[in-house]
């Protein structure tokens, strides 16, 4: 039994290791009961993502409902592209244009957090290190040779890759990309930019699966109801014992 079990071990740890493509991923710490987080994450994703990204499972409407926003406050600051509040949040780019100039049209967003995982995502957008080989000159510490641009690059600043040598399982030097030094301040210390880019992918992991906000709303209020419950029961109880005592 023992050997078995060992042995089953064994063979999940390779495809472990290359599903999560052998890079170390930092923890995300999302929190989908903060709605004052997903509101700028929302925010952060319609100025910075949303012109290359669509949302197309979306509406503004149902974005709106869901964070707590009224649908005044929704058109005033998030939405630029005099599209109706019912609307999805698809984009105007046409895909072809999208080919030509980045090489790949970007992906919808809308599921993203499922298929990627929001630890990969941030990840993802916290390792763009300057890469002058590259068409945007920037690469991409989880995503080699990656199509898009380091568009946070105001808020973060820019980044140039430490590389430290590492002999490999054969015994030869490696050049291993081990920590980078700032280049270019950004508007935000590393400390706000982590947080800004936690709240967008927080906001992603909504758009991700938009039900479980409800059931995170409809989970408490069946608690509440309990509880009212267990009060109306024990005063039913008392009453009761009141004539046997
Ligand atoms: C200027 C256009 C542009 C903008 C703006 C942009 N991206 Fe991208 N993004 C791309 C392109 C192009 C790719 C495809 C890269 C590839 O496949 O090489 C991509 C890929 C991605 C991927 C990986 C998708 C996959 O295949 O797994 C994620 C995640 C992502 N973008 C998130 C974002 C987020 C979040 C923002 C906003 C902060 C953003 N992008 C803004 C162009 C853009």
């Amino acid at each position: 039994m023992k050997k078995i079990i060992i042995a089953l071990v064994a063979l999940a740890l390779p495809v472990m290791a290359i599903a999560s493509g052998g890079a170390h991923l930092d923890k995300a710490d999302i929190d989908l009961s903060n709605k004052g987080s997903l509101q700028n994450g929302a925010k952060m994703y319609v100025n910075y993502c949303l012109g290359c990204h669509s949302l197309k499972y979306m509406s503004y409407a149902r974005m709106g409902k869901d964070l707590g926003l009224p649908d005044e406050l929704v058109q005033e600051n998030l939405m630029f592209t005099g599209k109706k509040i019912g609307e999805y949040m698809t984009i105007s780019m046409p895909a072809a244009n999208a080919e030509k100039w980045f090489g790949v049209t970007p992906p919808d967003l809308s599921v993203i957090a499922r298929s990627r995982g929001a630890d990969w995502i941030y990840t993802y957008l916290r390792n763009f290190y300057v890469d002058d080989s590259r068409p945007f000159g920037v690469n991409n510490r989880v995503f080699e040779s990656v199509g898009m641009p380091h568009v946070l690059s105001q808020l973060e600043g820019l980044k140039k890759p430490v590389y430290t040598t590492e002999k490999d399982e054969y015994g030869t030097d490696r050049q291993v990309l081990t920590g980078y030094e700032y280049i270019t301040e950004g508007s935000m210390t590393p400390a706000e930019y982590d947080r800004q880019v936690r709240d967008l992918v927080n906001f992603l992991v909504y758009t991700g699966e938009p039900a479980k906000l409800v059931r995170y709303d409809l989970g408490i209020k069946v608690i509440l109801f309990l509880l009212f419950f267990l009060i109306i029961a024990y005063l039913l109880k008392k009453e009761y014992w009141k004539d046997i005592h």
